[in-house]
Order: structure tokens, then C-alpha cells, then sequence
């Protein structure tokens, strides 16, 4: 099916996004440097910057004190050098003087001690003073840039995160609560405190989270995550409050951090016009840069499907990170790989940090464009420069869309729930690991999946994977009910329909909710130690057509049938002979249940089977060779097909006898294409 493509994210902006973040105001003393800066990124092909990120003292020197000259020239020098802007606003890092003057704005320590000032993200979200301290600056920056013909978006703070438990936090924190419950005695239930005694008599005894406090009530710990991530979202939408006054149709975005645990980022969706976010793997940990590449692959699949539009890959390192335990370089090739891989999974940019490696402070040896060596005859500018060519290559791509027939998901609050549990594992239960492993099976294949938490609407999928759905809240065991009867496929695993949305257990048989669209009950869940294996095979003349003989690890479940069939069964434990893997037909769709923990074989012969059956589309319909990675995206009556290879080795592949154009990188010879190691290539052909 031919798709048309989204328009395109910033309406005056033709193509792929290319650049990153530019700190002129480290070298407000270094002239010629700044005047350097604009020949070279014409070299490095750069359009865009990120601009003013951590400027706050720059811009206002003393409280009330503004000084935008150097702001004013950087701007224009840009705009004259057509590199286009996305300008910050500072609150990611603030001035001394406030500190200073107003310790109120210094986050509070799960300690319950205030932070000295330095550093930076270290500020607290409530502070009436530090929301006022922002709204003054952004204020000025929206009069004086929302309207500048060079700056084309907002990029609002930089990486949200932390948490602060001081007074004005701990009240905040309680006022919401009494929105959410009303009454204590719902809290109390809610939070099972009769337990240890802990049943709260005025919710002025109520406090967050502390080590030295209270950890043990599980709905307290829940719901403080919910209110960080609510108090989070409060504060993005006061910065962007007199941004959108001043020109609400300048576009909004922050940058995210992959799965960073503290936010659970879906709740930003009604609010940033734009995702982004910033990447940073460890690559060449392996012999291949496949693991990685995995959990980079469903990250940006993320990314892309909150708003289910193309977003951003606002950072990238050019060459390394120098905070990770080893600073590794990028192999030859890689550089490339990597960025077109965001660019397949639906990235309409390629933007790093930074520009120019600092002269001090603790980012001086990390990766940048320029080095200190100050020119662009460098193999990491060369690699930016070669980036730079490729996305002007690719040009016509930026805005397509990627299509998903199948969805995984992985949600913040089930993992919460699921990590904060005492038990099954407390040596590890692995919830994203997990689904990495259900997502890797189908990424092999070359299919795209979006990924979702668990409130998503689940139509127009004809495959979801819900591996560990511990916690499942009001109105998703419907929704899968009505996804499964009206013909989808549903996957669910062990430790699944444990919890509600407060974290109280489900009484009367597990996986609760889903129980009947299961068709299992499971009556206890073994956990083992780690290398200790349960052999498990195929179940004989199983619907399915598996084959094998596998190996669970660290989690089986127990379960019965009830009215689900067998396709897998133990071969030993006191378990030998009961259901390992289920299938269960409803309606006119079908259920799995994965009972255990079961090694990769299984994973891919079952995600395989499945796949054929519910033809689910395929970037190629074709076997793709190990650690080649197939990805497609849709435009306006073309499709654009990326073959990556994540092994230094070559890889062939062989095409599906359709049409295929060259665009980028290895072209296509009698229906094969050979990559070289890390090779890339790109692909069009008509859409059917
Ligand atoms: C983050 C920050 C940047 C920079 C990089 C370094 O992503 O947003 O300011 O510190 O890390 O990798
Ligand atoms: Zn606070």
C-alpha cells in the first residue's frame, strides 16, 4: 500500500536536517573562530545548529541584565551562512548568582539534602521563582528570534531528568495526589497501607520516596515516578507557554534520552510538536555491531511512534563520547551506517554533539567535528562531511513514512511496576533486555515495527508483542480482546497480568485480565539461578509447525490450559509434560502465551512462523543475511528500501525480483547486492 508523506516537520525546510549543537558562546573571545566556524561547516555540510543550549550566562550576566549582541551576531552570522536554527532555551543549566540569590531553584537529593549549585540539570521543577527566572528568558528570546527568518524551531532545555524532593516539590507532589485519589481512604487502599503499618492519617504525612524514609509501598513509589513525570511535562509546557504566545507556529521540541527510566516520555506526546532524541551507543562492544544495533533500532522505533511521524536524531557523537568506560572510535564506515540507520528507522535528521571539541571543562575530549587541531582535514570531518553528501543524496526521502504491521510494546509504568517488585528475580528480570530479544527476532527479518506502550490503540496492526505485561491498566485487556477478535495476533509472555494500575496484585488467577484471551491460567512462576537451563521441545503436531528443542532460562511459569492448545512443553523439572507455549484462537485472531523465558533459537523459528502466517510485510521479501538489517520507507508513490550491514565482513543479499533504482551506496547487480563491511545501501522502488 502506497503511502502519501507526512509534510515536512518545519514548513520551510526541503530535505534532511544535518548539524548539531554549536556553543559560539565558549568563544565569545576567540573572533577568527567564530568567523572559521561558518566556512567550515559549508564544508562539513552543516544546515542546522542548535543553538544557546546551556547560554543562560551569557545572556543575562546579572538578574535582569540582558546581553543578546553575541546571540544577535551569532544568529545573523548563520542565517548569512544558510544554517538554519534551533534555538534553546537555557533551563537546562542557570547562572550562579541565582543559586545565589534563591537556593529555592537547587533540587533537593533523595537524601533529603539541597544540592550545592554547579553542574548542570540541577534545578527544581516547582520553584515558583526558577518557572519565573525561565519564563522572563524565554520571553526575551521569543520577542526578539520567534520571528527571524534563520530560526526554524524551538529546542526547549535539554534532556529532562532527575528528580527533586524538596518542601515545594513534597506539597506539589501531595496536591496531586488529592487530585488523583480525593479521599485518603483511597489512597490508603490504593497503596495497601495497612501493611507494616504505614496507613497515612493526614497527607501531610505523606513524603516522597527516600532511602532513608519510606521505599516500601510499592503505589507510593509508582505513583512519585508519575508525578516527576507529570511535574516534568508541567514545566516543558511553561517554558514553551511564552514561546507559542510570541509565534505559536514555530514547531517544539526536547531532546529525549533513548529509554532513560526517570520519564516516561508518551506523556510529552500533547505537548512537543516534534520528537527527538539523543543516541548514544557503546558501539564495537562485539565482533559485530548487531547488539547495538538491535537496541538503537527500537529506540528510534520509538521515538517515531509517539507522534508516529518522522523525528529527529538531535544527538549523535561524530566520533566518540568520552563518559562512556571506554572512548572507542567508529570504524571506517561506520559513521555512515549508524546515521543512515537513523534515517531508515524514520529520523529526517542527522545532528550531533557538538560542533567544536571545548578548550576545558569535562567535555574537552569529547567528540566534535572540528578538534582542537582547529581544520576540517580530519577523518572524523571527513566522515561528517560524507554524512553531509548522503543526506543530500537521499533528499527526496526526508518526510516518508514507515509503515508497521507489527508492534511491540514496551512501557515505562509496567516497568516500573515490574522492577520495583521483591521477587520473582531480584538479580534481574530484565524487562527491557526482553523485549529487545522479542524485537531483535523480527528485526532479522527485516520487518518494521513500531513500538508502543501498552495505551496505544492497537487497529491497523495485525501483530502486537507484549512481552512481560506485568501491569496491566484499565481498559487494555479490552482493547487486546477486541484486537485479537477482529483478526490480530497477540503475543504474550510469563509474568504477564500481575498488577493493576496501582500495583495491587490481581486476585483469582494469573495473567489476570488476560486470562481468558490466554486460555492459560498460570499457577506459579519458578524463578532459577542464573545458568541453570530447562530443556523444552516442540509439541508434536503443534499448529504452529515448530520444530526444535530449546532451553528456558531464568523464568518458567506453571501453567494449565484452559482452552488454549500447546505448541512447546518442558522436558524436565517437576514441570516435564506441561504447556511451555501456547496458541489460543479468539475470534478471528489468535493468542500466544510464552511461558518461559526461552533462549533465541526459539525466538526466531517462532517469530518466523508467525510472521509467514500473518504476512506481515517485510522491508524485502527475501532472507536477509545475519546481521544485515533491512528497513523501508514509503513517499509519495515510491518506496525507499536501506540494506545496513553491522558486520565488518561482506554480506550478499539477494533481492524479490522487484524493481529496484540505486539511490545511495552499493547498487544492485543481476537481483543481488553486495555490501561491503559496514556497508550500506539504498534502494527505490515503485510502491505496489
Ligand atoms: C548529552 C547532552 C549533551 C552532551 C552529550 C555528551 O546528550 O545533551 O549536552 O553532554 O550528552 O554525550
Ligand atoms: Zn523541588
Amino acid at each position: 500500500m502506497s503511502m502519501a508523506k507526512q509534510p515536512p516537520i518545519f514548513p520551510n525546510v526541503q530535505g534532511f536536517l544535518h548539524g548539531g549543537d554549536y556553543n559560539p558562546d565558549q568563544w565569545l573571545a576567540y573572533p577568527d573562530v567564530l568567523e572559521r566556524d561558518m566556512e567550515l561547516m559549508r564544508e562539513a555540510k552543516w544546515n542546522v545548529v542548535s543553538l544557546g543550549i546551556f547560554s543562560w550566562v551569557s545572556l543575562e550576566p546579572e538578574e535582569g541584565v540582558f546581553t543578546f549582541d553575541w546571540l544577535d551576531e551569532a544568529v545573523e552570522r548563520l542565517t548569512n551562512a544558510g544554517v538554519r536554527i534551533l534555538l534553546a532555551t537555557p533551563s537546562g543549566a542557570r547562572p550562579a548568582w541565582m543559586s545565589a540569590k534563591y537556593p529555592e531553584v537547587l533540587r533537593v537529593a533523595p537524601d533529603g539534602r539541597r544540592n550545592l549549585h554547579g553542574g548542570r540539570h540541577n534545578h527544581c521543577y516547582t520553584s515558583p521563582v526558577y518557572r519565573e527566572k525561565v519564563r522572563i528568558i524565554n520571553q526575551k528570546l521569543a520577542e526578539r528570534y520567534a520571528h527571524h527568518p534563520g530560526v526554524i524551531g524551538w529546542h526547549v532545555s535539554n534532556e529532562y531528568g532527575g528528580e527533586c524532593h524538596c518542601p515545594l516539590c513534597q506539597q506539589a507532589f501531595r496536591e496531586w495526589l488529592k487530585r488523583k485519589y480525593q479521599t485518603l481512604d483511597a489512597l490508603n487502599h490504593a497503596w495497601w497501607t495497612p501493611f507494616w503499618s504505614h496507613t497515612y492519617t493526614d497527607w501531610s504525612q505523606i513524603e516522597s520516596p527516600m532511602p532513608h524514609g519510606e521505599m516500601s509501598i510499592h503505589g507510593l513509589n509508582l505513583d512519585w515516578k508519575r508525578f516527576v513525570t507529570h511535574q516534568t511535562v508541567d514545566f516543558c509546557r511553561h517554558e514553551m507557554a511564552p514561546l507559542k504566545e510570541v509565534n505559536p507556529k514555530l514547531p517544539v521540541t526536547t531532546n529525549f534520552m533513548g529509554t532513560y527510566p526517570g520519564l516516561n516520555y508518551w506523556r510529552f506526546r500533547d505537548v512537543l510538536d516534534i520528537i527527538s532524541w539523543d543516541s548514544y551507543p557503546r558501539w564495537h562492544t562485539h565482533e559485530t555491531l548487531e547488539p547495538e544495533a538491535v537496541h538503537t533500532a527500537m529506540v528510534h522505533d520509538l521515538n517515531r511512534s509517539i507522534l508516529k511521524k518522522p523525528f529527529l536524531l538531535m544527538e549523535s557523537t561524530p566520533s566518540v563520547t568520552n563518559w562512556q568506560a571506554v572512548s572507542k572510535q567508529k570504524r571506517p564506515g561506520v559513521h555512515t551506517l549508524v546515521s543512515l540507520q537513523a534515517v531508515a528507522h524514520g529520523a529526517d535528521s542527522v545532528q550531533y554533539f557538538q560542533w567544536r571539541k571545548s578548550r576545558g571543562s569535562c567535555e574537552k575530549f569529547h567528540g566534535a567535528v572540528v578538534d582542537h587541531v582547529g581544520h576540517a582535514n580530519t577523518r572524523v570531518f571527513r566522515d561528517v562531511q560524507a554524512v553531509g553528501e548522503m543526506l543530500e543524496r537521499l533528499a527526496p526521502v526526508a518526510g516518508a513514512e514507515v509503515q508497521a504491521d507489527a508492534a511491540v510494546i514496551f512501557d515505562w509504568e509496567n516497568r516500573w511496576a515490574l522492577e520495583d517488585a521483591k521477587g520473582p528475580r531480584n538479580v534481574g528480570l530484565h524487562y527491557e533486555e526482553t523485549v529487545v530479544r522479542h524485537y531483535a527476532a523480527l528485526w532479522r527479518m527485516g520487518v518494521p515495527m513500531d513500538v508502543i506502550d501498552e495505551e496505544q490503540p492497537l487497529d491497523g496492526y495485525k501483530l502486537v508483542v507484549a512481552p512481560m505485561l506485568y501491569m496491566v491498566r484499565p481498559g487494555v485487556a479490552e482493547r487486546m480482546k477486541a484486537f485479537v477478535e477482529a483478526g490480530g495476533t497477540l503475543v504474550l509472555t510469563y509474568w504477564s497480568g500481575i498488577v493493576d494500575e496501582n500495583d495491587l496484585v490481581f486476585l483469582g488467577g494469573f495473567p489476570g485480565p488476560l486470562r481468558e484471551l490466554a486460555g492459560v491460567w498460570a499457577e506459579e512462576i519458578d524463578a532459577l539461578y542464573d545458568g541453570e537451563r530447562v530443556p523444552v521441545s516442540a509439541a508434536q503436531g503443534n499448529p504452529l509447525g515448530l520444530a526444535g528443542r530449546y532451553e528456558a532460562r531464568e523464568l518458567c511459569e506453571v501453567i494449565h490450559l484452559e482452552g488454549a492448545e500447546p505448541i512447546a512443553l518442558y522436558d524436565g523439572e517437576y514441570y516435564a509434560g506441561m504447556p511451555a507455549a501456547t496458541v489460543h484462537r479468539v475470534g478471528n485472531g489468535t493468542v500466544y502465551y510464552v511461558a518461559a523465558r526461552l533462549d533465541q533459537g526459539f525466538m526466531n523459528e517462532f517469530f518466523s512462523r508467525v510472521a509467514d502466517q500473518v504476512q506481515l510485510r517485510r522491508a524485502l521479501d527475501a532472507e536477509l543475511p545475519d546481521g544485515v538489517s533491512a528497513m523501508v520507507r514509503s513517499g509519495d508513490g515510491v518506496e525507499y528500501v536501506f540494506l545496513m550491514n553491522f558486520t565488518p565482513a561482506p554480506r550478499e543479499v539477494k533481492l524479490d525480483g522487484k524493481t529496484y533504482t540505486p539511490l545511495f551506496g552499493e547498487a544492485p547487480n543481476a537481483g543481488m547486492v553486495r555490501l561491503s563491511g559496514y556497508g550500506v545501501s539504498v534502494l527505490e522502488r515503485p510502491a505496489l
